[in-house]
């Protein structure tokens, strides 16, 4: 095997191209590929290499234990959403939540939104079968808006080059309306002091449990009523207000043409997105996106599932941060609530001195499929798996240093559960996910509540 050194020598923007690529378009207009492709490089990038190196900084801290990372919005992004109000309403629950993870965890939260960019999805299978007027028609599988649209018509499951366009300029939208609402006041709270808990009065939900919630409710508004007192001052800490973005790097023809030089830097980084991951089904070792991403200069992280080895963390470290950087590489496990004590415990000691930042997604190792065919997720499921997760750390010295979720502030059923939340029978009331099954705003508050109920109830 060559070292890290050798490696990292043989890297250009295009060596991903010689491996194995997983879950890529195939394009019949390969002109109008490489038209976008022009395109895309020669217009400006979507974030600057100022904010990602910042972001980097704050990683580093958070794998110190100093900080607390939330990461969370769609499964799968939709152009149809970059609207005014659902892209609000997205930073207000991401707001909300980090609001209560700050309060309970007492550490500042690191906001990163699946936003701006989250708009490719790796499928388990390529294609997909439906009846259509009594008839069975096989199509391409809804690879996310960057690649097809989601309507079950051969037309609209047909990959075209221009998606990535149309991505990169709602992309570049929901951006510059997020940094104007962080920039204009959004982030320093005034906004968000209307909280909208129905889950307290919700039956299901004991009389202490209620108690206690209310009580955090209350001490947050007091909190936010003191900063409004004191003039809007929100926190001695300016990194509170920013906001980044991420997406899964998934579409390396897209990731490709955002990746550049910067003048005065070293290296090559991907302007597409603050911090980009590799899923689970695409961090191979000899795959073609742990080749693009080792030479991106972003901080990285990588999706750990159940069939990761220890070998394989080990490895995927030493090619992502063969330099042991601070802030430059997060593990985001995902394992599901009954195997996180049969893997994880190896992973963290496979890692012992080595700078890793500890993410924990309770949402994808946790899916199952309902009787009626409903791809969903138990609530109870997943606050145990952040639970355990943050058991096996600190039983192993280890620090957990996020939370990776699905959530939409619209008021859907996609998982079960919760106090206030919707039953298996229920499911199809409201079912709007392209992808996978999202929290609720109600169950996103309820699950950052529970969350941060358990730790200050560890201490
Ligand atoms: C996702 O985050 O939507 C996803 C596909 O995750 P994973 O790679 O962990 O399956
Ligand atoms: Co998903």
């Amino acid at each position: 095997m060559k070292s890290a050194a050798q490696s990292q020598a043989t890297w250009n923007p295009d060596s991903w191209r010689e491996k194995l690529c997983g879950q890529q378009p195939r394009y019949a207009d390969g002109e109008g590929l490489e038209r976008a492709k022009r395109a895309l490089s020669e217009l400006p990038p979507l974030v600057t290499s100022f904010e990602i190196e910042r972001l980097r900084k704050l990683l580093a801290e958070a794998q110190q234990g100093k900080r607390f990372l939330l990461q969370g919005g769609d499964c799968a992004e939709r152009i149809a959403d970059c609207q005014s109000e659902p892209v609000a309403q997205r930073l207000k629950i991401l707001l909300q939540m980090s609001l209560v993870l700050t309060h309970g965890l007492r550490c500042p939260v690191v906001r990163v939104g699946r936003f701006a960019g989250q708009y490719a999805k790796p499928r388990s299978s390529a294609t997909e079968t439906r009846d259509v007027g009594g008839r069975k028609q096989t199509l391409p599988s809804y690879f996310g808006d960057l690649v097809n649209r989601v309507e079950f018509t051969a037309e609209a499951r047909e990959p075209k080059p221009d998606h990535m366009l149309e991505c990169y300029y709602h992309s570049a939208l929901t951006l510059n309306f997020v940094r104007a609402l962080a920039e204009g006041g959004f982030t320093d709270l005034r906004e968000l002091d209307r909280w909208d808990l129905p889950f307290l009065t919700a039956a299901g939900l004991t009389p202490e449990r209620r108690a206690e919630y209310q009580r955090m409710t209350q001490n947050l508004a007091d909190g936010l009523s003191m900063v409004h007192s004191l003039g809007g001052v929100t926190s001695k800490d300016p990194n509170q207000a920013v906001v980044f973005s991420s997406h899964e790097g998934l579409h390396l023809d897209f990731e490709q043409s955002l990746s550049r030089p910067v003048p005065g830097r070293t290296g090559c980084y991907d302007l597409s997105t603050h911090f980009p991951w590799i899923g689970d089904r695409t961090r191979d070792l000899d795959g073609a996106h742990v080749e693009f991403f080792r030479g991106i200069r972003n901080p990285i992280a990588v999706k750990l599932g159940p069939t990761a080895t220890r070998g394989e963390v080990v490895d995927l470290a030493r090619a992502l941060n063969p330099n042991d950087e601070a802030g430059r590489l997060t593990f985001i496990t995902r394992l599901g609530a009954d195997r996180v004590s049969d893997h994880l415990p190896a992973w963290i000691d496979a890692m012992k001195g080595h700078p890793v930042l500890w993410v924990c997604d309770p949402m994808h190792g946790n899916t199952s499929t309902t009787s009626s065919g409903f791809k969903t997720r138990p609530f109870e499921a997943i606050a145990q798996e952040f639970e355990r997760t943050l058991a096996v750390h600190e039983s192993t010295g280890s620090y957990l240093g996020g939370l990776h979720v699905e959530v939409t502030p619209a008021d859907v059923t996609e998982c079960i559960g919760g106090t206030a939340g919707p039953i298996e029978s229920t499911l199809q009331t409201r079912y709007q996910t392209t992808c996978d099954p999202r929290l609720n705003y109600q169950q996103a508050l309820e699950l950052a509540f529970r969350l941060a109920h358990h730790v200050q109830d560890g201490r």
